[in-house]
């Protein structure tokens, strides 16, 4: 089992690398793979702002070009009082690339932590089982 609380520490320790000019809103994220190894990720903005990336993101597509392609967890951390929730894309792309089952572990400002499956997050998720039919 997983050490969820190191995996959001390595989310909040990654918030420090967001490039967010526009927004100043700083994301981190940390995905382990079942492998054994985490990738961080952070949102990082740019002028043209829907090319902005978020951390969820940018943490996955980091894993996946290193060769993962089985995870367990993932973390996210923002500087939100509530917990910070990913975003629809971000749950989208996670469900693709890790699959329904990935654990997300959100923090909030009081470094407490929430777990939920994916599956919880995004239920009737569109996949590549619909591309079949
Ligand atoms: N952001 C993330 O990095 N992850 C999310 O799940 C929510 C939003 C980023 C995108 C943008 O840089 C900033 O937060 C404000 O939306």
């Amino acid at each position: 089992m997983f050490d969820a609380k190191e995996l959001a520490r390595k989310a909040i320790e990654a918030k420090s690398k967001a490039v967010a000019p526009y927004s100043n809103f700083h994301v981190g994220a940390a995905l382990l793979s079942s492998s054994g190894r985490i990738f961080q990720g952070a949102n990082i903005e740019n002028s043209s702002y829907g090319l902005t990336i978020c951390a969820e993101r940018t943490a996955a597509f980091q894993a996946v070009l290193e060769g993962e392609r089985d995870f367990e967890a993932i973390a996210i951390a923002g500087d939100t009082e509530d917990y910070l929730p990913p975003c629809g894309a971000c749950r989208q792309v996670l469900s693709d690339l890790c699959g329904k089952n990935l654990e997300v572990i959100l923090t909030n400002g009081k470094g407490e932590i929430k777990t939920f499956k994916l599956s919880e997050l995004l239920p009737f998720s569109f996949g590549e089982d619909y591309l079949k039919s």
